[in-house]
């Protein structure tokens, strides 16, 4: 089942020097119910616009995001759209309240979603605990814990509404390689465990050909190739993803 579509998708920015960036153009994709899909490309393709638009941060210029057979109105969404769609982003120290403890943060989305204070307590406890953290770390705030810590919280709150959909943009870019590891096979699990879908955005090819079943590539704002990860990897069509792949191997 397909859970999400994009088609056509189309943003342009105003470059401040009277000319626009077309950092989006044309991209449509799917995403299947439980699938671990990868968005790969170089730097300033066009992979953040793409999961801005699609999570409702940026307004797109032109086409369409269908969310489980429903067409979404243009960004900002409404807040049940959170409910089945969530994001976690690069720097996880600054995605959090700088000012609010680890837990009060988990505990603070579900009461928007109108969980009572005494169950998102518990179930915040149950999150941390689900995400590989000790309880304690709870009562510390977000610069107190480690990056690789803080991706862990991330993940307990983009799951704490029990979404269908999670955006990953970079997550585990700012950590280092083992801990990369420990943050995709939690994703793993969870993906198994609830049947999440995930748009795996990554410029580390070997995370992607390790986790994802597909791959989507992008450049210059268009997905130039897409297809089951081993095949892209191992026999590209086109000619960047081609270049993309040299590039990597031969560094
Ligand atoms: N708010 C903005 N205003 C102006 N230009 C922008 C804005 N956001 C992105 N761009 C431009 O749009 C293009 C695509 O940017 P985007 O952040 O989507 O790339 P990316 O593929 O995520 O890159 P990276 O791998 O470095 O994160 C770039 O040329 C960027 O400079
Ligand atoms: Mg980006």
């Amino acid at each position: 089942m397909k859970i999400l579509k994009a088609t056509m998708l189309e943003k342009s920015f105003y470059n401040g020097a009277g000319n626009y960036i077309h950092a989006v153009n044309g991209v449509s994709f799917f995403l299947e119910q439980g699938e671990f899909l990868g968005l790969v490309g170089e730097s300033g393709c066009g992979k953040s616009t793409v999961a801005g638009l699609v999570a409702g941060l940026l307004r797109p210029d032109k086409g369409k995001v269908i969310l489980d057979e429903r067409e979404l109105q243009t960004a900002p969404y409404p807040k049940s759209v959170y409910r089945k769609l969530q994001m976690v982003f690069q720097n996880p120290q600054d995605s959090f309240d700088p000012h609010r403890t680890i837990g009060s943060s988990i505990i603070d989305i579900q009461r928007n979603f109108g969980v009572n204070k005494c169950d998102a307590r518990k179930q915040m406890y149950r999150l941390l605990e689900r995400a590989g953290l000790k309880p304690e770390l709870a009562h510390r705030l977000p610069h107190q814990i480690s990056g690789g810590e803080c991706q862990r919280a991330a993940i307990a709150r983009a799951i704490s509404v029990s979404p269908k959909i999670i955006i990953c943009d970079e997550i585990t870019s700012a950590l280092d390689v083992t801990v990369q590891a420990q943050i995709t096979e939690l994703l793993q699990s969870l993906r198994e465990e609830m049947r999440l879908s995930v748009l795996f955005i990554s410029h580390d090819l070997a995370l992607v050909q390790g986790n994802c079943s597909r791959v989507l590539v992008m450049y210059n704002g268009k997905i130039v190739e897409e297809g089951p990860v081993r095949e892209v990897m191992t026999q590209p069509k086109d000619s960047y993803t081609k270049l993309l792949l040299s590039s990597v191997f031969t560094v």
